[in-house]
């Protein structure tokens, strides 16, 4: 039983590697599952879930709300005006240098430079938020 995990964890750690290698040829939709590894990182400060706040606010319902409007949530005055509703094309801009799209954001990360890596990271939100 114990082994049997293991390979599972290996097959998935060979898909991923080779979602890593596959680059833009991973296509205009993206790739979910490099995504959900990229997340990772996203998952320190924020949830998914509706209401769970972490250091950042809920991504719940992301696409197609308005920038800087989880009820309750603290955000810097550059998030709540930046008059942003995020889509695809908006998200991609904000992840890739967070402090370039909103000036002043308490978003402490730098940013995701390889555009297909953010296309994976999109395509994975979007999918794990239609659930
Ligand atoms: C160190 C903590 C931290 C990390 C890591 C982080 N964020 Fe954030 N995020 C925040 C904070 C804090 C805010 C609120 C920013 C503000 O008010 O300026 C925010 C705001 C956002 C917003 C706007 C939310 C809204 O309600 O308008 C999005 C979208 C977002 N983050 C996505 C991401 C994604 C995707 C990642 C991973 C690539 C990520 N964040 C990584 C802390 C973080």
């Amino acid at each position: 039983m114990a082994r049997r995990r293991v390979w599972l964890g290996f097959g998935l750690l060979a898909a991923a590697l080779g979602s890593l290698q596959s680059g833009p040829a991973a296509g205009a939709e993206g790739d979910a599952f490099n995504g959900r590894l990229l997340f990772a990182q996203c998952r320190l400060c924020h949830s998914l879930k509706a209401g769970e706040t972490k250091v950042g606010p809920s991504l719940h319902g992301l696409f197609g709300r308005r920038a800087g409007a989880v009820d309750g949530f603290d955000y810097s005055p550059g998030m709540k005006d930046a008059g942003i509703v995020w889509d695809e094309a908006s998200l991609d801009a904000f992840l890739k240098r967070p402090k370039a799209v909103i000036p002043g954001t308490k978003m402490v990360y730098g940013g995701l430079g390889r555009a297909e890596d953010r296309a994976d990271l999109i395509a994975y939100m979007k999918q794990a938020l239609k659930k």
